[in-house]
């Protein structure tokens, strides 16, 4: 028995923000952001939305398609580093605004790899026999947490989430298999130095903008290039395929240039690559099942299909995900 995707949706906020008005707001221009990573625009909350609220409007869609119930649900797996709050945790939020009084809730962070890390978990759970219906969320407002002071930062990023309905299955289609790694060691070139317990917050940490984003954008640039190509060869390997057996590749969304880097590493042509970052920027863990949904509404996806989800974040984190697609042609 393996775990199945059964539905997918996303949602992003209404409001688009251009690189025309960042222009008005940091020394940029929309040439730069274009060039350098492919993004043209990007989502961002309205005031009082959150990413409880995104994840639970993507939620809705799934339940409105009526695959299932909201007491059906054993658990709910939001990967997320923008949660609402430290706690309660956004999982509980999404479980108590559904009414999925059954489930059992929880947050993962794991950054841009929060997807994929929560559908590993997720397809364990379903695997382990003991669950038969798992909610999986990405979704971060990263918005909240960009200084727009910082040109090299607060271009890059948007806001949205996503979420996927994993079932068990008997059939050849559905999650087959996964790699993850980890790397403490880049903790430093991608994080949020404040408002944790190590510096909790003060007017101090608030006025040295230590409760931002900060990151050395060479060496992730690099690393993530690197971490995404070795993840997606080592589960190719693991499953004895090769590029040409790869029917779409759907890279965390970081920045254009990474992800033709990747792909190139990978042997993989342009057509076999899922790009939606030019409509929405890096959504950090909401990047995939944003990017997987958009591709299902577009009918890019046919049952049989070999899919490998990708990603790398902070941490730093890594991963790859290798999928049979398992739901019919939208
Ligand atoms: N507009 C105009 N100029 C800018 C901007 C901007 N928004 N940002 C930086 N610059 C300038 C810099 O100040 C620098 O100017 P200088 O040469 O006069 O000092 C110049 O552009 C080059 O800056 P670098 O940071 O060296 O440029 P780089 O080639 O590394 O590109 C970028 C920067 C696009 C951020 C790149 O490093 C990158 O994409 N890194 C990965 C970042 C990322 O995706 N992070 C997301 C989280 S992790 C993940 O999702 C995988």
């Amino acid at each position: 028995m393996q775990a199945t995707i059964t539905a997918v949706s996303h949602y992003l906020p209404d409001r688009v923000m251009t690189n025309v008005e960042l222009e008005q707001i940091v020394d940029t221009s929309d040439e730069w952001i274009q060039s350098m990573t492919g993004i043209l625009e990007r989502r961002v909350v309205a005031e009082g939305e959150a990413t409880s609220h995104m994840g639970i409007k993507s939620v809705e869609q799934i339940l409105q398609k009526g695959r299932t119930n909201a007491h059906e649900i054993d658990v709910i797996i939001v990967g997320t580093i923008t949660p609402d709050m430290f706690f309660p945790s956004t999982a509980a939020l999404v479980q108590d605004a559904i009414g999925a009084t059954n489930a059992w809730a929880f947050d993962l962070n794991a950054a841009c790899s929060g997807f994929i890390f929560s559908l590993g978990i997720g397809a364990s759970l379903i695997e382990s026999g003991k669950h038969k219906k798992v909610l999986v969320i990405g979704g971060d407002t990263m918005t909240s947490v960009l200084d727009y002071e910082d040109r090299a930062t607060c271009v890059l990023f948007g806001d949205g989430a996503g979420a996927v309905l994993l079932e068990p299955t008997n059939d050849e289609n559905g999650i087959v298999d996964s790699v993850m790694y980890t790397d403490g060691s880049g903790g430093n070139r991608l994080y949020m130095p404040a408002g944790g317990s190590r510096q909790p917050a003060t007017f101090e940490t608030v006025n040295q903008r230590l409760h931002y984003l900060k990151q050395d954008g060479r060496e992730v640039y690099k690393s993530a290039v690197r971490g995404m190509a070795d993840a997606a060869k080592a589960l190719l390997e693991k499953n004895n395929l090769s590029a040409k057996d790869v029917t779409l590749f759907i890279p965390h969304q970081a920045n254009k240039r990474i992800i033709d880097a990747t792909a190139k590493k990978l042997g993989l042509s342009e057509s076999q690559v899922m790009i939606n970052i030019d409509k929405y920027a890096n959504t950090t863990a909401a990047s995939i099942p944003i990017a997987l949904s958009d591709a299902y509404e577009q009918g890019m996806l046919n049952k049989g299909d070999n899919l490998i989800l990708t990603a790398f974040g902070a941490g730093f984190t890594w991963g790859s995900c290798l999928i049979n697609w398992g739901i019919d042609n939208a």
